[in-house]
């Protein structure tokens, strides 16, 4: 795509922590000379944990020694969304409270988790965007906010909220350009009677369609390929106003699915991190509304 520019999207100019199944694709992003300079590293990095090599990962917001009074928050697996207790709509924020300036370009991560993929982008972009995560477990969110003010970050905010209800009165609030929307591995909800609790669904679908500027985007991933074929099948039932986009950039190339092949954004979320150390394909894709 070349042309289109991509909110929030980087090259991968460093090498990343990788895992054993990493390499291969970690060696479609650096020439073979970095990649001989840093044979030593990725073999160290083979004998990694997932959660040392999302420190590795994250090692620039230095949030590792940043605790403070959240403490080390313990999570439970999944919540139930359709519980009553996730139904209430959403308190709409202060924009002015929680932003700098709040009429920037808005990108909106549903299901953020740690908050550290976006965190990363904005550190790296603090004065051009403006980001918020929507996150339905209250401890993430709580210990996500306290590393937001520990980093000093003006462009960022967390909320605890149940996405499949607030997103639309949230965005639809905001003073500024609905820019970009992601959604990241979200929970599979694997068993057939628990589907409908996954977090895209179709008036999501249309809410985020309806609430995108032109030319705003959709960032979608998913490390089970049933769920990316799920969020696929739904974008691609708009397709007359969602435009599927094969190609990135000449460095990021497409498989003949329309699947992209590495990861775009410059960081790896945590699950996606998790996923490829165990192996997993990660299944991405990306939509811009026409
Ligand atoms: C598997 S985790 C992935 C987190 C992160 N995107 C990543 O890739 O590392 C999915 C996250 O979505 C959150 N989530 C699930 N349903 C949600 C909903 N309806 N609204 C907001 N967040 C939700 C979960 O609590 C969890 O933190």
């Amino acid at each position: 795509m070349a042309g289109v520019h991509l909110m929030a999207l980087a090259p991968r100019v460093h090498l990343s922590s990788s895992a054993p199944s990493r390499l291969g694709r970690t060696a479609l992003m650096v020439s073979a000379s970095s990649l001989q300079n840093h044979r030593p590293l990725l073999l160290q990095q083979q004998h990694l944990r997932s959660p040392d090599l999302v420190e590795l990962e994250y090692a620039d917001l230095k949030l590792k020694e940043k605790v403070g009074e959240v403490g080390h928050v313990r999570i439970r697996q999944h919540v139930n969304p359709l519980s009553a207790s996730f139904s209430t709509s959403p308190e709409i924020p202060n924009w002015d409270g929680v932003f700098e300036d709040p009429k920037l370009p808005l990108m909106v991560d549903i299901g953020s988790g740690s908050g550290r993929f976006l965190m990363w982008l904005a550190k790296k972009h603090p004065q051009s965007r403006n980001y918020l995560g929507l996150e339905i477990r209250e401890k993430l969110v709580k210990r996500a906010q306290f590393w937001v003010k520990e980093l000093s970050l003006k462009n960022i905010h967390f909320m605890f909220a149940n996405a499949t209800v607030a997103f639309k009165e949230l965005v639809s609030a905001y003073p500024g350009p609905l820019m970009c929307v992601s959604i990241l591995c979200p929970d599979p909800h694997f068993k057939k009677r628990h589907h409908k609790r996954r977090v895209l669904q179709k008036p999501l679908v249309d809410s985020i369609l309806e609430s995108l500027v032109p030319g705003g985007q959709v960032f979608m991933q998913s490390d089970v390929l049933e769920v990316a074929h799920e969020m696929r099948d739904q974008f691609d039932a708009c397709s007359s106003i969602f435009k599927h986009i094969d190609i990135i950039n000449p460095d990021i190339p497409c498989d003949s699915e329309g699947w992209i092949l590495s990861n775009p954004m410059g960081i790896r979320t945590e699950r996606e991190i998790h996923a490829e150390s165990e192996g997993a394909k990660i299944y991405r894709r990306m939509y811009q509304k026409i």
